[in-house]
């Protein structure tokens, strides 16, 4: 199944997608987690993605393209993904019909006090991406991952004003993509509120598995 999780920063998209990926064997493909991979790594394309990443706005539609069809077109992908934060513009959804059939798109529906709640407490292992909260998934040792060892930390774009500045990009560049995709007949809503064992069975029963 090819499917794109579309919805605000902080929706818990990524935290779905590690359930979904076990559900569905296939692979989560995350254009965040590929450009904060880039910039841990310090290539130039990884320079470039950290600064505009920090300060909440979205890398450019061709970057953002060439690093999304380049990773489609491995092995691992041919059948099925999951795409969490691609595409996330007009343009990005346009050029990704040219290159690959979606099946379905899931819309995470939840307030923006959710959502500001979510990325408030967010925590990420430096190490191996995994993420926690502060409130709702803390590791079991105080800013160590249960999953590798790495250090927890606050990401770099979960700062105040980068959160603002996220949610402003969402609203005028990506929620567009609602429409556009329910136009399309492929979008299905999910309730994302809610605790993320609700958020699962939402999905399950959205796509009927
Ligand atoms: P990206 O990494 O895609 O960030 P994002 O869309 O802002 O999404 P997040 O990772 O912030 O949130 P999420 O929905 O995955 O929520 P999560 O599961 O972590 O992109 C980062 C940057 O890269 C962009 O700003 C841009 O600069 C660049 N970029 C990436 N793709 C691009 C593109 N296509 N075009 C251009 N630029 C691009 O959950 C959040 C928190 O809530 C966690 O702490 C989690 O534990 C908790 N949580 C999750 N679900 C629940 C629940 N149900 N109940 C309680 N807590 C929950």
């Amino acid at each position: 199944m090819r499917l794109i999780f579309l919805g605000p920063p902080g929706a818990g998209k990524g935290t779905l997608a590690v359930t979904a990926v076990e559900i569905l064997g296939v692979p989560q493909i995350s254009t965040g987690a590929m450009f904060r991979a880039a910039a841990s790594a310090g290539t130039p394309l990884g320079l470039k993605a950290r600064a505009i990443m920090e300060s909440g706005s979205l890398v450019d539609d061709e970057t953002t393209i060439g690093l999304a069809k380049e990773r489609l077109a491995q092995e691992d992908a041919r059948a099925g993904y999951i795409l969490d934060g691609f595409p996330r513009t007009i343009a990005q959804a346009e050029a990704l019909a040219g290159f690959s059939a979606v099946d379905k798109v899931v819309n995470f529906e939840l307030p923006d006090s959710v959502v500001l709640e979510r990325l408030g407490g967010r925590r990420v292992c430096s190490s191996c991406g995994f993420n926690y909260h502060a409130l709702f998934n803390k590791p079991k040792f105080d800013g160590s991952c249960d999953r590798c060892g790495g250090k927890v930390l606050i990401r770099d774009d979960d700062l105040p004003e980068a959160i603002q500045k996220r949610l402003e990009v969402y609203r005028s560049q990506t929620a567009p993509l609602i429409d556009f995709y329910r136009k399309a007949g492929l979008l299905v809503d999910i309730d994302a509120s809610g605790p993320a064992d609700e958020v699962v069975r939402n999905f399950r029963s959205a796509l009927g598995l």
